[in-house]
């Protein structure tokens, strides 16, 4: 089962929509393997982020994450990191297909609902900046 990571941003949280969040990914077929609720410090969003240091957006996007708790969850599913990233949509909310994460709980760029791992990056560095192998259910 492959692995991927699904962070759901801090507005969300506030809105209390975790819940509605979780159980779409189970009724799409992600298993949750771990799950932490967190605030995350400025050095740990940096590190996280750091492939995004010195863009324009940086500082803003660091102190956006880390202005209240965030949700982290590890989720398996055979394909999990491209499924993931299907169900999820645009980065823009304003672009994302009706349906997906990010249509619904997005509001904007910094506000967009949910951060999820890029196929493109390293799914299991993002996994295991959060969860050690031992915190992880199979
Ligand atoms: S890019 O353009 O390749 O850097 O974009 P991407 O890798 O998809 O993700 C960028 C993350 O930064 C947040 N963000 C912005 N991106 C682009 N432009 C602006 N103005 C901007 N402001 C914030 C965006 O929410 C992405 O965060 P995550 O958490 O990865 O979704």
């Amino acid at each position: 089962m492959e692995k991927t990571l699904l962070l759901i941003k801090p507005d969300v949280v506030a809105r209390n929509k975790t819940g509605e969040i979780l159980a779409r990914v189970e009724k799409e077929g992600f298993a949750i393997l771990g799950l932490k609720h967190l605030l995350l410090s400025p050095q740990e969003a940096e590190l996280f982020y750091g492939i995004h240091r010195g863009k324009e957006f940086f500082e803003e996007l660091i102190a956006f994450i880390t202005s209240g708790p965030v949700i982290v969850c590890c989720l398996g599913r055979e394909n999990a990191v491209r499924y993931l990233q299907e169900i999820v949509g645009d980065t823009n909310p304003s672009e994302a297909k009706p349906g997906t994460l990010r249509a619904i709980y997005g509001t904007d760029m910094h506000r967009n609902g949910v951060h999820i791992a890029s196929p493109d990056e390293n799914p299991s560095r993002e996994v295991h900046f959060f969860f050690s192998t031992r915190e992880l259910c199979s």
